[in-house]
């Protein structure tokens, strides 16, 4: 049992210790240093709903985290050698909201996270579920030619046009605006030699990957990818893909990390992955409580 328990913190400043957790469990736990920062700063704060952050530490440093993403969601990440952490992190995330309906997710390799969350009544909704993919970056392919498009890595000062890309591959309610995408490009682990783009010969981005690599663990996790409609099947988010793992490969990444939907409703981005090499492991299970 952790001999200590830090509270009450603000996603800001809980970043770095939720980064240290997740560097040391990836890709066991669902949580990676990169999935943190994009969840943290993907929009903007006044356009998110984020709330607290619980900080389990022990004298070695932390050693779990609970945070309340939105009022109805916690994302979450707790070193399987403490498994009363994770029922500590479900009686915080309940008391810690209002909302009669509240869910949460685990991956098969965090089946202590699973079994604290049914002692607390979560059942599971079978409908959506993501899958973990890796690859070893050792096996990586050559990056294809796109004829009319061109592949580099963002720079810094770019983060407009950037944002505008994955709002155009997204959709027009995404919240990546331009100051939302200049914060997160100043949140570690982002390098921007790590965030790549497709662009036509007019200099337009139409297609972009970026990967997160982690030093301690080498694993280089791609979140988000997306291709603009009008240029989609040419192989745009394949080449982009393989042109930023390459990157991290050629920085020290190991093995390429990526979680496309497992469900039937939406297999397309899995056929993007399995098709540069990725295969499939783990996958993930959501659960909700409805409470009165
Ligand atoms: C998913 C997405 C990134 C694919 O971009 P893309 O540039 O069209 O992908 P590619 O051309 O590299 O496709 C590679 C392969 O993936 C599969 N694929 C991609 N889109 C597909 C679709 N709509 N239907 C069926 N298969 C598809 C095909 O096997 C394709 O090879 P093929 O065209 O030779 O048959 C794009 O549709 C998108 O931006 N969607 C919205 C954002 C998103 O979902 N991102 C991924 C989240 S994990």
């Amino acid at each position: 049992m952790a001999d200590r328990v830090v509270t009450g913190e603000t996603i800001d400043a809980a970043l770095p210790a939720m980064h240290a957790v997740t560097s040391r469990l990836t890709p066991v736990v669902w949580q990676h240093p990169g999935q943190v920062s994009w969840s943290a700063r993907y929009a903007l704060p006044e356009d998110l709903q984020h709330g607290p952050v619980r900080v389990f530490t022990d004298a070695g440093g932390p050693v779990g985290w609970a945070w309340l993403e939105s009022p109805t969601w916690m994302e979450w990440c707790v070193d399987p050698a403490y498994p009363d952490l994770a029922h500590e992190a479900v009686a915080w995330f309940l008391g810690s909201t209002t909302e009669s309906t509240v869910r949460t997710s685990y991956l098969d390799t965090e089946p202590h996270l699973g079994t604290a969350l049914e002692a607390a009544g979560f059942v599971e909704e079978p409908d959506v579920w993501f899958v973990q993919h890796t690859l070893d970056l050792a096996d990586l392919r050559p990056v294809p030619d796109v004829p009319g498009y061109a592949l580099r890595a963002v720079r810094q000062g770019e983060a407009e046009a950037r944002a505008a890309c994955h709002r155009g591959s997204w959709s027009a309610t995404s919240k990546v605006t331009t100051g939302a995408y200049e914060r997160l490009m100043a949140t570690p682990p982002y390098r921007a030699g790590l965030d790549w783009v497709a662009v036509t010969a007019e200099g337009e981005m139409v297609a972009s990957c970026c990967v997160w690599l982690d030093d301690v663990s080498g694993i280089a996790l791609v979140e988000p990818v997306g291709c603009r409609p009008e240029h989609r099947r040419r192989g745009l988010a394949s080449a982009v893909s393989l042109a930023a793992l390459h990157a991290a490969r050629d920085a020290g990444g190991r093995t390429g990390l990526v979680r496309p939907r497992g469900d039937d409703d939406y297999p397309e981005p899995g056929r993007v992955y399995r098709g540069i090499g990725f295969r499939p492991g783990p996958r993930t299970h959501d659960l909700v409580l409805h409470r009165a």
